[in-house]
């Protein structure tokens, strides 16, 4: 048995060869784990704990987007063909008005757990009484981030009973400017907190930032007209978004499209796409879980979609910055500040939701993608040139036969001659 202790102290040279060791892999595999592609190794190794290598992803661009009159062209990265080529189709027949977007300021929400109250009411009036003043302290924490416009900008109390005992939640919204926001809350949190103890008499628990963020939302519209995209696929669209609507099992598969390109795009650009998933759905499921795009007919008859949703990005701090393809990703797609970059993911998300309901609705996702696919099950099958790869897939997809065995089989085939 490979002995792991003191494995996080070691360099990653090391800690490899102990992998290797467990794990019976062959010089070829460790030369793969080597390869950390653009993300150097020692930048790697900082970013988090016990680093062996680093995972690659294909990045692409969706192409074609007019957001507020502006061409906007979309880096994202993930492993699932199709999803690029669906939001750039979708986003071609928004053309030329494309994608109406706006974004709320970056007001992030963080909380702070108060228990063992000896009187509640008390609590909340003296907080209530020393709001400015607990504002102005928390603030202090602010302060190295002010000259980007991070603020402390308000506070609340709210007490809950739970089953447990009584206890008291004091929120603070913040400016995080155009960062993620969660280090900076929470830094501003934990700083408060002893004084939010103090006022309340109140032991401190959690104090954590929210990542259902509903300050800081993102609105995109667009109409696809009825001579572009047909009367069929603008009522097959209907009838999907309305599945949607009466059907969580639906909707939730409708809501998982939507985050194929808004998570692509949080992949590219160095952000974190647990916390755009966690506000996403959260909110969705305010009320009763919903859809988060929504579509109807206008008065001539041309579709018209829209999306809202919490997205909590950045385009400064965090893995922005020490990822190098984010840096180039963000400068590709040529965003200002957070509130942009919002808009350009709200955009994607409602063009990949449309291109999958026009889709579902009509022809159906799987010939398309299983022709994408082809190319992967042709690497998957040996192919190792572009050529190869491209003649097995083409083959593969004339067959309609999307198998492995196949796949060999006309590897051979091209390979040895028939
Ligand atoms: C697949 O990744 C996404 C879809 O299932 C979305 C949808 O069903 O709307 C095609």
């Amino acid at each position: 048995m490979t002995d792991f202790s003191g494995f996080y102290k070691l360099p990653m040279a090391e800690r490899q060869k102990k992998v290797k060791e467990h794990a019976a892999l062959t010089d070829e595999e460790m030369a793969v784990l080597d390869d950390t592609g653009a993300l150097k190794r020692e930048m790697a190794d900082r970013m988090i704990e016990n680093v062996i290598g680093a995972v690659h992803l294909p990045l692409g661009v969706a192409t074609n987007f007019r957001i507020n009159g502006k061409e906007m062209l979309i880096p994202m990265a993930l492993e699932e063909p199709s999803v690029v080529a669906a939001a750039s189709r979708a986003a071609k027949m928004a053309l030329p008005e494309g994608f109406k977007a706006d974004a709320d300021s970056p007001v992030m929400t963080g909380q702070v757990q108060l228990v063992d109250l000896p009187d509640m009411d008390q609590a909340i009036r003296n907080l209530e009484k020393n709001k400015a003043e607990v504002l102005r302290i928390a603030d202090e924490y602010m302060k190295p981030h002010a000259k980007w416009g991070g603020k402390v900008l308000d506070m609340r109390a709210r007490p809950l009973n739970g089953g447990r005992r009584k206890m008291l939640l004091v929120e603070f919204d913040v400016n995080v400017s155009d960062a993620m926001g969660a280090n900076m809350v929470n830094t501003t949190l934990e700083g408060v907190a002893p004084t939010l103890a103090a006022l309340t008499d109140g032991k401190i628990r959690l104090r954590i930032i929210t990542n259902l963020a509903t300050k800081r939302k993102v609105r995109a519209s667009a109409v696809w007209k009825k001579g572009v995209i047909g009367e069929e696929a603008i009522e097959g669209v209907l009838d999907g978004y309305e599945l949607a609507k009466e059907d969580i099992y639906r909707c939730s598969t409708h809501n998982k499209g939507i985050m194929n390109g808004i998570d692509a795009v949080a992949m590219a650009t160095g952000n974190d796409w647990r916390a755009v998933e966690a506000g996403a759905h959260a909110f969705a499921a305010m009320g009763t879980y919903h859809p988060l795009t929504r579509y109807e007919k206008t008065a001539k008859g041309d579709l018209m979609g829209s999306i809202e949703l919490p997205l909590a990005v950045a385009t400064i701090g965090g893995a922005v910055n020490s990822s190098p393809t984010a840096r180039i990703a963000l400068k590709v797609m040529g965003v200002k500040g957070s509130r942009e970059l919002a808009m350009g993911m709200a955009c994607v998300g409602l063009a990949n939701n449309l291109a999958a309901l026009a889709a579902l609705s009509t022809v159906g996702i799987q010939s398309g993608h299983m022709k994408l696919h082809a190319r992967n099950i042709a690497v998957i099958a040996g192919a190792e040139t572009p050529e190869e790869i491209d003649a097995v897939a083409a083959e593969l997809a004339k067959m309609k036969d999307f198998s492995s065995e196949t796949a060999k089989k006309v590897l051979d085939d091209i390979r040895f001659g028939k």
